[in-house]
């Protein structure tokens, strides 16, 4: 596939709901896990529902969350089949300034996830960008997901277009991809260079692997610069694109197969016959 995903409009899908038929956990895993798998809740809150004896698996209330379910267990939750687990879902979110990515914040500012259409399914996001810094941030429905595309070692690039009050030059830049550290903390390379220089601003494009804590901006002030517009353009083969301030888009799931390689689609349970289904589901 050449170029970088990102250009059809999505429609929201319904939450999962309770009720459908059970759930069947296809690798055995702890019972907490299998009802996050299911969509219902992260796993903090399932294992509060075990506590509350919410939670029962063939019938049996449970009493601890120490407890691991395979594929032949039938798990209720309030007396309800939990819905069938579905695939991982992807979807590109233009996230604007002044929202935190945190599903809570004690400071009471508002959060990406209180900012999403209420018709979106429970979703992680995938890393986080500071509060002041737009753009591209991937969401999705498993926390395994974002786990691991979060991961250095995946090293996936993140692009993005920094405005910094000051100057520099391209030799500076190109120091930069041999990796600095900076008060101890190593950074990897970085690709950089400048765009244009606009009053006493400059635009720079920064491509790097990592996703370290405030990392642009740390960089930038290493060179002198204060970083005042961050805009993340793309995050591995996901582009922004031309996706509109507070738009979000799913990405379709079998572009998510190609771009994850079968291998971790397997994993995650996106093998090409139940995306088809989907596909079809969703015409
Ligand atoms: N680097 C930063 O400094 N901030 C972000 O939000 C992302 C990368």
């Amino acid at each position: 596939m050449g170029g970088k995903v990102g250009e059809k409009r999505s429609r929201g899908q319904a939450p999962r709901k309770q009720g459908d038929a059970p759930v069947r956990p296809q690798e055995p895993m702890r019972i907490a896990k299998a009802i996050a798998h299911a969509g219902l809740c992260s796993r903090r809150d399932a294992e509060d529902w075990i506590e509350a004896g919410r939670v029962a698996v063939n019938g049996k209330v449970l009493k601890t969350p120490a407890c691991v379910v395979t594929a032949g267990d039938t798990i209720t939750v309030d007396g309800k089949p939990l819905p069938q687990a579905e695939p991982a879902r992807l979807w590109r979110y233009h996230k604007p300034k002044g929202l935190v990515t945190s599903h809570k914040d004690p400071q009471g500012r508002k959060t990406v996830f209180e900012a999403l259409p209420d018709n979106l399914p429970r979703v992680v996001s995938v890393g986080r960008l500071d509060i002041n810094t737009e753009g591209l941030l991937l969401l999705t429905t498993d926390g395994a997901l974002a786990r691991h595309l979060e991961l250095p070692s995946t090293g996936w690039l993140r692009r993005y277009r920094v405005r910094a009050h000051g100057r520099t030059t391209q030799d500076a830049l190109d120091k930069l991809q041999s990796g600095v550290t900076l008060d101890g903390i190593k950074y990897g390379p970085v690709e950089a260079r400048i765009e244009r220089q606009q009053g006493s601003n400059v635009w720079l494009m920064i491509g790097l692997r990592e996703g370290k804590n405030r990392e642009v901006k740390r960089i930038a002030e290493h060179l002198g610069l204060t970083v005042n517009r961050l805009i993340r353009v793309s995050f591995g083969p996901f582009a922004l694109g031309d996706l509109a301030s507070g738009a979000i888009e799913e990405v379709k799931p079998k572009v998510l197969v190609d771009q994850l390689g079968t291998k971790l689609a397997g994993e995650l349970g996106l093998h090409r016959g139940r995306l088809d289904r989907q596909a079809t589901h969703r015409r």
